[in-house]
């Protein structure tokens, strides 16, 4: 049976966590102790009744859709590749903002024969590439994905772009915009319903703090 009055947000750890918490903050959900200096990886709050998990992004939609989080908070990227419809996502809180791109050694040529794809997203690399009709062979890969073109192990990577560093790093340049991408919030269905009130009253807190942010 849910507990009516506990309300669980799951957060993202890494990049999107330290952006995160002064949006919170300013909501004003705080943890009750340093998350950085813990170890731990569910936190009571300053207010009772709200514990945060901080957990990686792409296990944040498992645990908003199977009702174990009330409230997730992660990357478009994620959810574009989880691509469910089961849970809610009311909000955009506009950080951590990047692009997902196609990526090919810079200057070369990608002949029209069948493509290689090296990604860790899949699903998004799949439905860009057949939207355009375009036949490929896609390869899945956790990280590092700059080193797979060098290599020769594909053509081309679709991955994450922010200051475009990594791919100059490695001999590659950005080609095709797939998406844009920034942190959004996600609720479970039935926490919606259930929880609506404290919900929705944290959702427009969090709002008004995006509209500060700018
Ligand atoms: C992402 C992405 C690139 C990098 C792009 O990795 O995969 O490697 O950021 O950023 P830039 O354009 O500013 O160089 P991230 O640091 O999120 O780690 P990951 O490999 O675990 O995804």
């Amino acid at each position: 049976m849910m507990d009516q009055n506990k309300l669980v947000i799951a957060l993202t750890k890494g990049r999107i966590l330290e952006e995160v918490l002064p949006l919170l903050q300013k909501a004003g959900v705080v943890p009750a102790e340093d998350i950085h200096k813990s170890r731990k990886l569910i936190f009571d709050s300053n207010i009772e009744d709200v514990q945060i998990m901080v957990i990686r992004g792409s296990d944040v939609p498992t645990y908003v859709e199977l009702g174990s989080a009330d409230i997730g908070i992660t990357g478009k990227d994620i959810l574009m590749e989880v691509g469910s419809d089961s849970y809610y996502e009311p909000l955009d809180l506009k950080l951590a903002t990047c692009r997902l791109m196609t990526a090919a050694p810079v200057d070369q040529t990608i002949t029209p024969k069948r493509l290689r794809v090296a990604s860790k997203f899949v699903n998004i690399a799949k439905n860009y590439f057949s939207e355009q009709g375009r036949q490929v062979d896609i390869i899945k890969l956790n990280g590092a994905l700059e080193l797979a073109p060098i290599i020769g192990l594909a053509d081309c990577i679709v991955d994450i772009v922010d200051t475009g560093n990594t791919l100059m790093a490695n001999g590659l340049e950005p080609r095709e915009h797939i998406a844009d991408v920034s942190t959004r919030v996600i609720v479970n269905k039935a926490s919606m319903k259930m929880k609506h009130d404290k919900i929705q009253s944290l959702l427009e807190l969090l709002a008004a703090a995006v509209a500060e942010n700018g």
